[in-house]
């Protein structure tokens, strides 16, 4: 078990573009999603992209069962998503709470797309190819943004909605 150190906003590397992983499977990548996982139980997040970890490459992963810090979030199956596309279904939009574990203790109104298809492959080499709506279209699309080199509150466009959790008194998601 090796919870490793998460980079936090204001660190340069986390807007850095992340780069396609060329060689699944392989044991580096099995040992660094197992980090990955460690680390996103630790510290309670719903998902964890690599380059949070200071590892630039384009790997994702997240899920969320029902659990205290979530009572009230839709289920998220457990998901390794490498060199992930994301299409957008339509031009509906939703806004969310977010948080981020690069971002601790805040929270923001950011609006996203409300459905999507995403595709990549897994640890194996599988092909991954989902199309969802709800909180599991807002969480790839969250972990997603980060191999891009993107925060959330780059995308809050009112930034009155934008605070510390516990100043917030919106109910809290993500
Ligand atoms: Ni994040």
């Amino acid at each position: 078990m090796t919870v490793r150190k998460i980079l936090r906003m204001g660190d340069p590397r986390l807007l850095d573009t992340s780069k396609p992983i060329l060689t699944v499977p392989s044991k580096e990548l099995d040992q660094l999603i197992q980090d990955m996982f460690d680390t996103m139980e630790e510290y309670q997040g719903a998902g964890l992209a690599a380059p949070q970890i200071g590892v630039f490459q384009r790997l994702v992963v997240f899920g969320v069962d029902s659990n205290e810090r979530y009572p009230d979030t839709e289920h998220v199956p457990m998901t390794i998503l490498i060199n992930p596309e994301i299409e957008h279904l339509d031009d509906e939009i939703v806004e969310n709470w977010e948080g981020c574990l690069s971002i601790p203790g805040m929270r923001g109104l950011v609006p996203r797309h409300s459905s999507i298809r995403y595709k990549g492959i897994d640890q194996k080499g599988n092909i991954i190819d989902r199309t969802v709506d709800g909180f599991h279209a807002i969480v790839v699309q969250h972990e997603c943004d980060h191999l891009d080199g993107i925060l959330y509150p780059m995308r809050i466009p009112d930034m009155s909605c934008f605070g510390f959790e516990q100043e917030l008194s919106q109910p809290v998601e993500e």
